[in-house]
């Protein structure tokens, strides 16, 4: 299927943060740490976020959360906070801003469907009630000078979709920007995202809209462009061992380019690359054990993988013991391009059913 792009995406703003670029790497707890988003970057991220992080760990100083927001300057990234009261959320930008003044934008995660955090009354359960979606967002505004931006989806579950709704107090309260995951609470990462439901909704936004959902291939990026008309898509799942789908996208929107998918031998030596930044992030042990879940997923969908991707998850005990297994693969089937698609079925959504 061909699809056409009707928008200009290649450049827009998050307040007055100029922002170049339609690839948006979005917030991924367990994933994007630190050394992720830097190992992401040259790829072509326009603008990147924090694993979501608590309000008010920030605002106890509980020790857990210093080192999400902790970052050097960089290309526009913002940390994304979760909490139900507006007053922590305002508190915790502003002392997340005190200790790290490179933080760009805040973030309020809405849509988060995990138990935990709806039991604390924040993510997607905050949709239920749109006016207070507007009063968090209204008093960080206040409470510091950057901007902020909020991560909704289409509502609880199908028969209450109150996305416009929860856009509108949004908007109203002065948010800069705004990503609709296009599924329900409810349907948690399961299933078709529903871009038809959000057909064209930027035209009736006044701010940027970003979204996302299932973009593992740049014909998903071009379709929920195309669909939706929005300034950019968010790369999840699909961008965790397929860092080069965000140079496919970043290019498309550029240049209408295709770019090819990598060989093999090119995502190991990606892989390779990762691993080093994790482990010198992370030290030795928490590195190794994020590698086990992240390597397999640089040969997902490549045929025959599936020994390696079990020797990946299981066998990884230090650096070189994994350098040694994709280097028999990369001997084996170096040449042969990666396939997305295959990616998509790959990805088990047990994967992040805890996660966020
Ligand atoms: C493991 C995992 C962790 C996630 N963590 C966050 C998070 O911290 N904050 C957030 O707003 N969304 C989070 N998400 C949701 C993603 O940002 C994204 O909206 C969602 O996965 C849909 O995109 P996809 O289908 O392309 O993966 C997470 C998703 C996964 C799979």
């Amino acid at each position: 299927m061909k699809y056409s792009c009707k928008y200009d995406v290649s450049m827009w703003n998050i307040g007055d943060i100029r922002v170049d670029g339609a690839a948006v790497l979005g917030p991924m707890s367990g994933f994007t740490f630190k050394s992720y988003r830097e190992f992401m970057k040259p790829f072509g991220v326009a603008v990147s976020y924090s694993e979501m992080t608590s309000a008010v760990g920030i605002v106890n100083d509980d020790g857990h959360t210093s080192a999400y927001v902790d970052f050097d300057k960089n290309y526009p990234t913002g940390v994304q906070l979760f909490g139900h009261e507006a007053e922590d959320l305002a508190k915790a930008a502003s002392i997340a801003l005190e200790t790290n003044p490179n933080i760009d934008f805040f973030d309020v995660n809405m849509g988060c469907p995990v138990h935990k955090i709806q039991r604390s009354g924040a993510g997607a359960i905050l949709m239920k009630d749109p006016v207070k979606c507007g009063e968090i967002i209204r008093r960080m505004k206040q409470s510091v000078d950057v901007p902020i931006t909020a991560k909704i989806r289409l509502g609880w579950d199908s028969d209450h979709m109150n996305y416009r709704d929860v856009i509108e107090e949004l908007e109203s309260a002065g948010v800069d920007a705004i990503t609709v995951h296009a599924r329900t609470k409810i349907e948690k990462y399961a299933g078709s995202p529903h871009y038809d439901v959000i057909a064209d909704l930027q035209d009736d936004m006044t701010v940027p809209l970003i979204v996302s959902g299932n973009i593992y291939s740049l014909d998903d990026a071009v379709r929920a462009v195309g669909i939706t008309g929005a300034k950019a898509v968010m790369v999840a799942r699909g961008g965790v061992g397929n860092p080069f789908l965000v140079t496919q996208i970043d290019r498309y929107f550029r240049t209408g380019e295709r770019l090819e998918n990598p060989t093999v031998h090119e995502q190991v030596e990606w892989c390779i690359r990762l691993a080093e930044m994790i482990l010198d992030e992370k030290g030795e042990d928490a590195g190794i054990r994020k590698l086990r879940s992240i390597a397999p997923k640089f040969i997902a969908g490549c045929h025959r993988s599936r020994e390696y991707r079990l020797r990946l998850a299981t066998q990884t005990v230090s650096m070189e013991n994994m350098v040694s297994i994709l280097d028999e693969l990369d001997w084996k089937m170096g040449m042969e391009r990666i396939n997305s698609d295959g990616r998509r079925t790959y990805y088990s959504l047990d994967d992040c059913s805890d996660d966020c």
